[in-house]
């Protein structure tokens, strides 16, 4: 492969490259099977005008239109400019951007022409903002975020067409990826980052860090540089993100596959190809640095995929890989308690085909306490979604899955289809509903759906939460735990919202009956509860407002009522920006948004496109949601 035409690549283009999906598409059959399966949809749903052919029993039980949601804002119409908009009544502005100084030896490091230079890559904000979650400590808020991957072409010069030519080239992009920690005050004219705060923190590749739980120490993860296999270096890819019972910052390791490749032989073993892991690298990190490079260290990308662990509140502490919650291309972790004080966390792995995972502690948690230990110890369960409305967690165990702890943690991918777990369409953002045991996951889409397996050659059939044959505009599954316990194996489920457009399709194509022209949308992907329970969504789709996606505009984040199914827009992006990363002030006056990868020279107007974080709050003064 052409590492010059891989930089430009989005994720999904890049394992398309790895992992062509045959042309066939049985549209009938997709359709037939869809509708049939309507039973699923059950309470407020039913699919849109392809509720139709369902008869007109179905509507009658399906009233979701009738209930309207009061939503305190004026749903706002699609966009196609490179803008943000939100309702009447609402302001906006950056709380911080690409490449903005987080300490005062940084300030002005910055070029709209030629972005940041290597030695002050690590002090300011890094590119592609994602995950997000705030802390209150000592009275000062503070904000974790990750950023999440870079485009070479903007952060390299004009020369270079995207691909580094040398070790400090590297060393910038690498910066420009892990995790901020930063202090924000609202300096009476709004929110902004305040400059040279002690808790403000850069995590990069660099960080040293260390691992716990089983696979800790493992042969697997055992490198040149750390031979005991329990210091590794770095955090890389960091997708959605966590908070934890007791205020430590959750980042999520996801398309890590990328940054490895090999000057030399590949090593042998199946864990390569089912992480997608291949000889060369995305961004030719192995021609400058050993670590990436996998005829040196086979192991490193073990170190990798993992759900590592930062407290917000100590400058100085150690973040830790937590091997316990599983290897996989993270999501995010969604951390909620068991009736019985176990700690439970539910995470998605990205990727067609893939699963849904939750790990459950051992040990419990009580009001005040720290975590330790809790995240080291405990079983990883992954999901089986039944036709009939019911499912499971399948306890991942040696005597399960015929594989060591050890391996089961480093190559959960494979124990999960040892076991028979069910491929998803693509698992994005869980979020645990804070008024009742109730589970969302934003499945964002799946071309491959009905038509591939997975890189695992695990099947993916057309049913259950996975309606739709080459799915290309997603859905949102949510499940009930028994007994509304947390900590329970059995659960049901069904279908929150299933994406379409109902102007360009009469079928399952056109989504269920809450999808509607006025708030359509594709490929649900961050999501969040707010306090009243109302249910947050972000998008990363197709915005080019054309074909299958005519009418959905830009990518957007919408509110939906988990009660009434009902969904409104309440803001749009730049086009070619997705919305990612979400968390409020601590009053609750100030939503905190992501914009990742915006088409133009947004926000700033000229100069490079800039991902930035922005706050957005109501002008009287009331909280948003
Ligand atoms: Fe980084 Fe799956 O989104
Ligand atoms: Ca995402
Ligand atoms: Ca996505």
């Amino acid at each position: 492969m052409d590492i010059k035409k891989t930089t430009d690549l989005s994720w999904d283009d890049f394992d398309e490259l790895r992992d062509p999906r045959p042309d066939s598409n049985d549209f009938d059959a997709v359709v037939e099977q869809a509708i049939s399966r309507r039973g699923f949809l059950g309470g407020v749903l039913a699919f849109g005008s392809g509720a139709l052919a369902m008869g007109s029993g179905m509507l009658g039980a399906t009233s979701a239109r009738a209930q309207a949601a009061a939503f305190p804002f004026e749903p706002i119409d699609i966009s196609t400019d490179f803008e943000i908009h939100v309702p009447q009544g609402y302001q906006w502005k950056p709380l911080v951007k690409w490449g903005q100084a987080l300490f005062s030896e940084a300030e002005g490091a910055y070029s709209p022409e030629t972005g940041v230079p290597v030695e002050m890559s690590d002090k300011v904000f890094g590119e592609n903002t994602d995950g997000m979650e705030l802390f209150l400590v000592d009275g000062k808020e503070l904000v974790a975020v990750n950023s999440e991957y870079v485009n070479p072409k903007i952060n390299l010069p004009a020369s270079s067409e995207g691909v580094p030519a040398n070790a400090d080239e590297v060393m910038l992009l690498k910066n420009m990826q892990g995790v901020t920690v930063m202090e924000i005050a609202d300096n009476g004219s709004g929110y902004e980052v305040v400059l040279d705060s002690p808790f403000n923190r850069r995590i990069t590749h660099e960080t040293q860090m260390t691992m716990d739980g089983p696979a800790a120490g493992s042969d697997l993860v055992k490198t040149n540089a750390d031979p005991e296999g329990m210091n590794p270096k770095g955090t890389m890819n960091n997708c959605g993100s966590g908070k934890t019972l007791w205020g430590t910052y959750l980042t999520c390791e996801e398309n890590f596959n990328g940054y490895f490749g090999t000057t030399g032989e590949m090593p042998e073993g199946e864990g390569y190809s089912r992480y997608g892991i291949g000889a060369e690298g995305r961004y030719a990190y192995e021609k400058y640095d050993p670590r990436y490079d996998l005829s040196q260290e086979p192991n490193e990308p073990h170190r990798h995929g993992w759900i590592t662990e930062i407290d917000p509140s100590d400058p100085e502490s150690t973040p830790v890989k937590h091997t316990a919650l599983g290897r996989f291309k993270h999501e995010n972790a969604e951390m909620v308690q068991a009736e019985d004080g176990r700690v439970v966390v539910y995470m998605g792995d990205d990727e067609r085909g893939e699963f849904i995972y939750k790990f459950v502690s051992n040990g419990t948690w009580s009001d005040g306490e720290p975590g330790d230990g809790l995240l080291s110890d405990g079983t990883l369960y992954v999901a089986k979604f039944n036709p009939d409305q019911t499912g499971e967690w399948l306890a991942l165990t040696p005597d399960a899955t015929g594989m060591s702890m050890e391996e089961i943690l480093v190559f959960s991918r494979m124990a999960g289809s040892k076991v028979g777990a069910t491929t998803m369409d693509r698992p994005e953002w869980i979020a645990c509903n804070p008024l009742k045991a109730e589970t969302y996951c934003a499945l964002t889409n799946n071309k491959n759906r009905g038509l591939k397996p997975n890189e695992g050659g695990d099947e993916t059939p057309v049913g259950g939460p996975n309606p739709r044959e080459a799915n290309n505009y997603g859905q949102i599954v949510r499940w009930t735990p028994e007994n509304g316990d947390h900590g329970a194996i059995d659960f049901t489920w069904d279908l929150y919202v299933m994406a379409g457009n109902p102007e360009v399709h009469d079928d399952a194509y056109a989504g269920s009956e809450n999808v509607t022209a006025g708030n359509m949308f594709n490929s649900p992907d961050g999501m969040a509860f707010d306090s009243n329970g109302m249910l947050w969504i972000q998008t990363d789709g197709d915005d080019s407002n054309e074909g299958d996606f005519a009418g959905m505009g830009n990518n957007q984040m919408l509110v939906g009522n988990t009660e009434t199914g009902d969904i409104a827009r309440f803001l749009t992006a730049p086009n070619g920006a997705e919305v990612t990363g979400l968390c409020w002030s601590a009053d609750r006056k100030v939503a905190f948004v992501g914009i990742q990868h915006p088409g133009g020279a947004w926000p700033d107007g000229e100069g490079k496109p800039r991902s930035s974080v922005i706050a957005v709050w109501r002008e009287d003064g009331e909280t948003v949601g």
